[in-house]
């Protein structure tokens, strides 16, 4: 296997599969220094396309995963395909969901799949006409890929009219959404031409400070199942949202075989709407869905990047599971790196789930010593038959870790608890 990544996504996904008995060697390219314990990292960019696929076909690889979204957009799964190597993760036009928000938007539109109304400004003279017709809080998101920290969501004019301003000088287009309200949720659906399977609902935690405040990140801490997803939602997320877009998917000329990440607002009457569209698993929501798979991670992923997930039949255990991520001092700016960090536990062991540290920014230096290297740099993550129970192994792993400047969340799992 071939994981593409370094993030705690990827150490989350190469746990899984190094714990399938079908697997044999788990590579990655990058990594981090997680990673480098259990299985073998490659110094690789997982930028480079052209390097990646060459390293599939060096390794004889039977499967490779791509974590992050950007090889996705930039054509690493065509790649993959056309040198015959199955790939989890889909080709670049699916890939334009994420890689557009634009795009996205106007599929869902012809779709009539629920989300918020928008205008695209391709001109400043457009801008306060905009801002007039929405009420505030107002949305502006680049239409470009920035790591989840494109979109601002403020109530002050001037805040949004800049954003707006800029977005237009710097893109040359940008869009203006309606403010939904609510709750948000996560949903990892495995998705190809067959069927597709939803993974158990997460919740993450995007904004930095405690009770969401601050600017948003890629994600301060997540948990799952979230219970705001009830069945009833679930079934009203497949109809009106999963089921279209696997339909539409599927009619393309060239399958999707990937994860399909819904990102959802569930407003006050339990109805859902797309916030966004990824083309790949949740960095966090990874490290607290892949451990609620209990069986074979390899097989559901070798299923759908071969096309064939409705023949699967995956089973989701009955656990909880919270992960908190530990971010460098900066983020969500430019982050402090190259400190040493200290990991009093690197595991709770317990009969059944316990808690791990899932790496994420986290490197070897030369002297051996495990040194920051990232914005996010880790994240602890607690299985347990509660809620609570995984937020106690959590926080309890998280209290033996030490990185000078560092922060966290003391209040991931809020809403649920
Ligand atoms: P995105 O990158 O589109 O996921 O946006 C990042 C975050 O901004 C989301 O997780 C939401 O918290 C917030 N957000 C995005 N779009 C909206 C919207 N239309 N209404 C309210 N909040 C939004
Ligand atoms: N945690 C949000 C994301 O992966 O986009």
């Amino acid at each position: 296997m071939l994981v593409v990544g370094g993030g705690g996504r990827e150490h989350a996904l190469a746990l899984g599969l190094v714990a399938s008995p079908s697997v044999g060697e788990v590579h990655l390219a990058p990594g981090n220094a997680g990673t480098a314990s259990i299985a073998t990292n490659h110094d690789v960019s997982d930028s480079d396309v052209e390097a990646l696929v060459e390293l599939a076909q060096s390794l004889d690889c039977d499967l490779v995963v791509v974590g992050p979204e950007g090889p996705l957009v930039n054509g690493l799964a065509d790649s993959c395909r056309a040198a015959g190597i199955p790939c989890f993760g889909p080709h670049s036009e699916g890939a334009e969901l994420e890689g557009s928000k634009l795009y996205a938007k106007q599929v869902m539109n012809n779709l009539n799949i629920p989300t918020a109304a928008f205008h695209l400004i391709d001109s400043a003279s457009q801008i306060d006409a905009a801002l007039d017709d929405f009420a505030p809080p107002w949305v502006v998101k680049r239409d470009v890929l920035v790591g989840g920290k494109g979109v601002v969501v403020t109530s002050e004019r001037e805040e949004a009219s800049s954003a707006l301003h800029e977005g237009v000088s710097l893109d040359g287009v940008v869009l203006l959404e309606e403010f939904l309200s609510g709750e948000e949720a996560s949903m990892l659906v495995m998705l190809d031409e067959s069927g597709w399977v939803a993974l158990p609902a997460s919740q993450d935690h995007k904004r930095v400070g405690e009770d969401d405040t601050g600017p948003n990140t890629g994600g301060m801490g997540a948990y799952a199942p979230a219970p705001v997803v009830t069945e009833e939602l679930r079934q009203k997320v497949f109809e009106r949202i999963v089921d279209p877009m696997h339909e539409w998917l599927t009619a393309q000329d060239t399958p999707y075989r990937g994860c399909l990440y819904v990102g959802l607002m569930i407003d006050d009457v339990n109805d859902p709407y797309v916030v966004e569209y990824n083309v790949r698993f949740g960095d966090p929501e990874t490290q607290v869905t892949v451990p609620l798979i209990e069986s074979d991670l390899y097989e559901l992923l070798y299923a759908v990047a071969t096309g064939n997930v409705a023949y699967s039949n995956p089973r989701f255990s009955t656990a909880h599971a919270m992960t908190v991520v530990l971010a460098s001092e900066g983020y969500p700016g430019p982050p402090r790196k190259g400190l040493p960090i200290t990991i009093e536990h690197a595991m709770i062991a317990q009969e059944e789930g316990g808690a791990f540290v899932h790496h994420a920014g986290t490197a070897s230096a030369d002297n051996g010593q495990l040194v920051s290297s990232g914005g996010r740099v880790l994240a602890c993550t607690g299985i347990g038959a509660t809620l609570g129970e995984a937020r106690e192994l959590a926080y309890s792993l998280m209290d033996g870790i030490s990185l000078e400047g560092s922060h966290y969340r003391s209040d991931i799992g809020y809403r649920a608890l």
